[in-house]
């Protein structure tokens, strides 16, 4: 009985474990695609892209009490772990309950529980994949894939975007994205207990609405660029963006 009562507490604790930090995750990425829209709000008098001064605001955010990064460094720590804990705990989440999978399953179910289980798996890989090589692309500009100058964010996604092929790398792993945080929220929903038949409907479609806006507000920006909707980015002095 203890044992039992251990293994569903540590269940219980790895569930909340995996909601609270897939929250702050689908958190941090309602805040990127509102960030990243700013591609479209245009420049300011003295032409710098309205993105570049967000950009650069995150930078120097919680100043003068704070030093320049301290906030985005905290912010990029919790994140990370979130993201550590919540692969961690999903995985170990995922082998529990396989191991206490009963054998009689109505076949359909078998099928489509482990369809999505290994969907989740193998996109979950790619996303990570993408968090790494995105980072290396539009932050540290390791990987160049377009003329690329640190702080200057539209004309970065200009440079990159304007070639069709990394547009649609980007569209379709925002696509697999859509799926995988689709999925997610439901099983949040069960995780959190709130699933009923009398209710499912409208959590169904809570869940569409979200990861649809979420998985459009990240596609529009690679489209505008790949099919020319954007103005060519105008040169500033640098020295703008870095006064703030
Ligand atoms: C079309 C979709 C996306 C576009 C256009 C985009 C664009 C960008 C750009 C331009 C930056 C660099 C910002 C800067 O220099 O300050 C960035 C950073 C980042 N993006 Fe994205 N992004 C997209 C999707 C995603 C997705 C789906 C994720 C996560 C799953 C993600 C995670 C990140 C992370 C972790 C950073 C680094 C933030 C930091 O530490 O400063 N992005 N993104």
């Amino acid at each position: 009985m203890k044992r039992i009562n251990t293994l569903y507490l540590s269940t219980i604790g790895k569930k909340a474990i995996a909601a609270i930090t897939g929250l702050v995750l689908f958190g941090f990425l309602i805040g990127h695609v509102a960030g990243n829209l700013k591609v479209f709000t245009g420049s300011s008098a003295d032409g710098v892209p309205h993105i570049d001064e967000y950009g650069q605001f995150l930078k120097v955010v919680g100043e003068p009490i704070l030093p320049p990064m301290f906030a985005l460094w905290i912010a990029r720590a919790v994140l990370l772990g979130s993201l550590v804990l919540h692969v961690w705990v999903v995985a170990q989440l995922a082998k529990l309950s396989h191991a206490a999978r009963p054998m009689k399953y109505v076949r359909n179910h078998k099928v489509a529980s482990s369809w999505a289980a290994r969907y989740m798996m193998y996109s979950g890989l790619l996303i990570l994949a993408f968090v790494v090589f995105h980072i290396l692309h539009f932050t540290t500009g390791t990987i160049q894939l377009g003329e690329f100058e640190h702080g200057m964010i539209y004309s970065n996604l200009f440079n990159s975007f304007s070639k069709w092929p990394i547009g649609l790398a980007y569209i379709s792993v925002m696509v697999v994205l859509g799926l995988h945080l689709y999925h997610g929220i439901w099983s949040l929903f069960q995780t959190l207990g709130l699933d009923n038949p009398d209710r499912n409907n409208a959590l169904r479609t809570f869940a569409v609405v979200m990861t649809v806006a979420l998985t459009i507000g990240f596609i529009v920006v690679p489209l505008a660029f790949m099919f020319g909707g954007m103005l060519a980015p105008v040169e500033y002095a640098h020295d703008l963006l870095t006064e703030g």
